[in-house]
């Protein structure tokens, strides 16, 4: 399947908006996801040199209600509030995805928009907030496409458009348009997977990897020094790039049979060797850069040794920064939490964490 050609063939049709009294809301609940395969690398308009696998969180989401209006003049008209004011950088970036979203929805060429977006956890949480943050937004304006032209009413076409056009703005948020275990990028593994949209994998998941809980600790709660954007283009040129694309590929074909077989152990190998792995490939960029902190090891060490005195499953992952995701299931939750707090809270920037897990993914919120 080609999705640029359709959405691009859609698009003739979404042009000539009739005119339309009054203002008119659509608003969304949209997670952040955590990748386990991480997507580390990309070509062409937003295309990964590698797939990946996340599962999409329940408490940690954006809100992002969208007020539209008819107007007589062509161009793209927004307002963009962030927790009820202005935010004039957030409001700008904003702006740039309207633009590259307008080939595929050229009736946002006719409509005056007021964008109002929240986040669930702190700003000074240092989580990344792309993948909620777009992949509400987008959920938002293809729910308008719905409104004016009668499209989309099938779910799975709904979703895909959603995923397709999340991608464009941000990778990982188009992982974010479904609930629980998500597949992107094309893989021998997967039936069914594309480069230009996530799925979710036709697999059985074995029970225990139902209800994953994950608590994130919260090291340091400042702005990442490198883009994810900055990040990708170091692998160009990179020396480890193919080798890596590879290990990525095994990783989800392991990970896939873990989930599969209810193999904790190689969950967790495989898991840990995929956030050391990312790190490692910043750290031989060129220029090399890292994003960890004293903390962040010190949270890792404790956790390698906490899982062999204790025999618990609990595993750890990160990702574009220096917070570090503990992911374990739902029986051991007690113990964890105690960990935490006698042992890990120490580490965390003034004693931050997130308690989160594996959520059913964003809804639509009718007022
Ligand atoms: O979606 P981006 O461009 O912010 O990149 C995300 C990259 C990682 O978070 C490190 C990995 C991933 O797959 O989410």
């Amino acid at each position: 399947m080609d999705f640029t050609h359709k959405y691009k063939q859609q698009a003739d049709k979404l042009k000539g908006l009739s005119t339309f009294e009054g203002k008119r809301k659509t608003k969304w609940h949209s997670p952040s996801n955590i990748a386990l395969v991480k997507y580390w690398g990309k070509r062409g308009n937003q295309i990964p040199q590698n797939p990946s696998l996340s599962f999409t969180l329940k408490n940690s989401f954006t809100e992002t209600e969208i007020s539209y209006i008819y107007r007589e003049q062509p161009g793209i008209s927004m307002q963009f509030l962030f927790e009820g004011k202005p935010n004039p950088d957030f409001g700008e970036r904003i702006r740039k995805h309207l633009l590259t979203l307008r080939e595929f929805l050229p009736f946002l060429n006719s409509l005056g928009l007021t964008i109002n977006s929240s986040n669930s956890f702190p700003h000074s949480s240092g989580i990344a907030s792309s993948a909620s943050a777009m992949s509400a937004l987008v959920l938002g304006l293809c729910s308008i496409e719905r409104d004016l032209f009668g499209t989309l009413q099938d779910e799975k076409d709904f979703l895909q458009k959603a995923s397709f056009l999340s991608r464009l703005c941000s990778g990982s948020a188009a992982r974010s348009v479904y609930g629980g275990y998500t597949v992107w990028g094309k893989d021998g593994h997967i039936a069914g997977s594309y480069d230009e949209i996530a799925i979710p994998p036709e697999i059985k998941i074995h029970p225990d990897f139902l209800g994953l809980n994950d608590s994130i600790l919260i090291t340091s709660p400042e702005k990442k020094k490198i883009s994810s954007s900055r990040g990708h283009s170091l692998m160009n040129g990179h020396p480890y790039a193919e080798a890596r694309y590879g290990q990525a590929r095994a990783n989800l074909g392991k990970l896939i049979e873990a989930l599969e077989n209810g193999d904790e152990k190689c969950f967790t190998s495989t898991l840990e060797n995929e956030a050391l792995g990312l790190h490692a490939l910043m750290m031989s960029s060129n220029p090399g850069f890292t994003l960890l902190n004293q903390n962040t090891w010190n949270i890792i060490n404790a956790v390698r040794k906490f899982r062999e005195a204790s025999n618990l499953m609990l595993a750890f992952t990160l990702d574009a920064g220096p917070n570090v995701h503990l992911v374990y299931p739902g029986n051991n939750k007690k113990e964890i939490i105690e960990f935490i707090s006698n042992e890990l809270i120490r580490f965390c920037h003034e004693g931050m964490w997130i308690d989160d897990g594996i959520g059913e993914g964003p809804t639509e919120i009718y007022t």
